[in-house]
């Protein structure tokens, strides 16, 4: 290696110290993120890492039975990817369990590519009322050709407007219809979708990237048993797994899932996620009741205590959340901008949101902040902690004090709290 090359590698460790170094002193309250146990991140270091296993797991009659691998060398993880299923179908009461694909974003796709054709309509919510990108053109139901049609939505419910969305749906006749968001306080009305779709015989999907740990908790809601054809999501928010996607469906239509994620849109999947996916899993099964039901309780105690330091915290009626999230509006105390900048410079790692009301040109700068407790939560906060968290947030945004103090005193407080629980103890050096 020349000396150049060295200076990128010694570069390179040098950032990893200083992230894991600030990280570490930092509250993380972004909704998408979540940090692994030990044991998913020795899974993820494996050699499974290294390896290919094109071609599906087929012919799982007596549970784990085992075909169609296209390379040799795969049969310690076909037995991984198959306890893997085993254990999302357990999990998340599915029939049917696709864990090929890499992201949340590429399970939608696969659904779409499975279901639906070009210049079919999809609707969901619109990305200012909380819907994610890939329910739109601008991502990848614009890859397949779909066309987007937007529900009518409750603000004050902060909710689906199902009298008002059936009228369109009944119109415009989508061949997909998806339920999940990325602004997620609430249940979506799961049933009473399913009656629309089967009048229009479309699919109805529900994106769970943001809500999977919950509902593997047995909270929030449970999509396929109200009537959802498909769950997708990511493995990686309030599901504290590695990053990734999943795809758990009736088995009407798993075939067609398999064969569109597999040869359709993936050659290799990523083994060590599926293996850490696994860990996960298996730690969920264990301890996520005991996890979902501490982070809604952290949800509601940290809306709470905001809304009483003078917080616009969104639907006080309605309880503020049923999720891992909390949603304020800060319009009239700086805007999302800057209220997240100060946060960022306090070591409070929150992100700017668009709010219903918001238009798309106020995505720089727009009236919300989303805060996620689930990363804290897996740190082992409870409610005592959430008002702490909530004083750090008064004196940023409220008391605008100097972001250097409240720094000083975020760093103090995190060093109680870097060790995950609600896993299982483990002594793998990572
Ligand atoms: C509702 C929803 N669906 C899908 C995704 C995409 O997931 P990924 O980032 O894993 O592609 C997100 C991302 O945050 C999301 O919020």
């Amino acid at each position: 290696m020349g000396e150049d090359n060295m200076d990128y590698y010694r570069e390179l460790f040098d950032l990893i110290e200083k992230q894991h170094e600030w990280r570490s002193k930092c509250i993380n309250m972004i909704a998408s993120e979540n940090i692994t146990s030990p044991a998913v991140r020795y899974a993820i270091v494996s050699d499974f890492g290294h390896r290919y296993a094109e071609g599906l797991l087929g012919g799982r009659d007596n549970g784990l039975q085992l075909f169609n691998r296209f390379y040799q060398g795969t049969r310690f993880f076909d037995r991984v990817e198959a306890l893997t299923m085993k254990l999302a179908e357990d999990l998340f009461c599915a029939e049917h369990a696709n864990v090929v694909p890499t992201s949340g974003t590429i399970a939608n796709l696969a659904v779409y590519n499975a279901l639906s054709e070009n210049g079919d309509g999809i609707s969901g919510l619109s990305v200012q009322a909380g819907g994610h990108i890939s329910h739109t053109h601008i991502s990848c139901a614009g890859v397949v050709g779909l066309r987007d049609i937007s529900y009518a939505f409750d603000k004050d419910e902060m909710n689906i407007d199902v009298d008002e969305s059936k009228k369109i749906l009944l119109k415009e006749k989508p061949k997909i219809i998806m339920l999940g968001a990325s602004l997620f306080l609430f249940p979506h009305p799961v049933g009473e979708m399913r009656e629309i779709a089967d009048e229009i015989d479309a699919s109805l999907i529900y994106d769970g990237a943001h809500v999977l740990g919950l509902i593997a908790g047995k909270k929030f809601q449970e999509p396929l048993k109200e009537g959802a054809d498909a769950i997708t999501g990511s493995t990686h928010k309030s599901l504290p797994g590695p990053q990734g996607g999943i795809i758990l469906c009736n088995k009407n239509i798993a075939h067609r899932i398999d064969n569109s994620a597999f040869p359709g849109l993936m050659s290799n999947h990523h083994l060590h996620h599926v293996a850490g996916l696994l860990v996960a899993l298996a730690e969920m099964q264990e301890f996520g009741q005991e996890y979902a039901k501490q982070i809604t309780k952290n949800a509601k105690t940290l809306a709470q205590s905001m809304y009483e330091s003078g917080f616009n915290v969104l639907c006080e009626h309605k309880g503020f959340t049923q999720s891992h999230q909390v949603v304020v509006d800060v319009s009239s105390i700086g805007k999302g901008n800057e209220i997240a900048n100060n946060c960022e410079e306090s070591n409070i790692i929150i992100n700017k949101n668009l709010l219903p009301g918001d238009s798309l040109k106020d995505t720089d700068n727009p009236s919300g902040i989303r805060l996620g407790v689930q990363e804290l939560t897996h740190l082992g906060m409870k409610e005592s902690e959430m008002k702490a968290v909530s004083g750090f947030f008064k004196r940023v945004a409220i008391d605008k004090e100097n972001p250097k103090k409240v720094r000083e005193d975020v760093s103090e407080f995190m060093k109680d709290y870097n060790k995950v629980h609600y896993c299982f103890e483990s002594k793998l050096p990572v």
